[in-house]
């Protein structure tokens, strides 16, 4: 598997997950493709940052984070998906590995990743605590009625 940065030819396959997310609603999946498409369109001026893990051939998921304008270096995770069908089996845990050692060396001091506390997202949420993040907020009905945000933090090591 080779984990690299998204280019044209990578989204229909991307497309192809995003649809596939049970997790996920239509209007996120839309959003999330204006994302690849301002990205693909001009990376730097998206702000934007996609990798793709390359299982040669396929594509198994793709990443998009990006520092947060206006903040001290602070950067986010915008979003993430593996395939369904080959979830558990490390794909994941490599692609935000590389995006995280990417942001380090870009000079993050401050990871910050956004989520749901939705049920569906029980699994994902643990990755990211497995992952060394860390609760630092929840603000209730934040979604939708019954869906809170939860924010979770990584500082950059000593
Ligand atoms: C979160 C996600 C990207 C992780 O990718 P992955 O390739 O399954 O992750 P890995 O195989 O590297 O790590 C597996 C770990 O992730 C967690 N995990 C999350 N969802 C999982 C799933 N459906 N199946 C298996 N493990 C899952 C488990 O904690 C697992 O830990 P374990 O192997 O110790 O049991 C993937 O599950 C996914 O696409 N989820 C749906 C979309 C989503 O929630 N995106 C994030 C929006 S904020």
């Amino acid at each position: 598997m080779k984990i690299r940065s998204m280019i044209d030819r990578d989204k229909p396959a991307i497309m192809h997950i995003l649809r596939n997310t049970p997790e996920f609603t239509p209007e996120e999946v839309d959003l999330a493709e204006e994302v690849i498409d301002d990205y693909l369109e001009d990376s730097a001026a998206s702000g934007f940052f996609t990798l793709v893990a390359d299982l040669e051939p396929g594509i198994g998921g793709y990443v998009v984070y990006g520092s947060v304008p206006i903040s001290y270096n602070v950067w986010e995770l915008y979003w993430f998906a593996v395939d369904g069908n080959i979830r558990g089996q490390g794909i994941g845990r490599k692609l935000w590995e590389t995006a995280e050692n990417n942001m380090w060396e870009a000079g993050a001091r401050l990871l910050v990743i956004e989520t749901s506390t939705k049920s569906e997202y029980d699994r994902t949420n643990l990755f990211y605590e497995r992952a060394g993040y860390k609760e630092v907020g929840l603000i209730k009905d934040f979604y939708m009625i019954g869906d809170d945000q939860i924010t979770y933090e990584k500082r950059r090591p000593q």
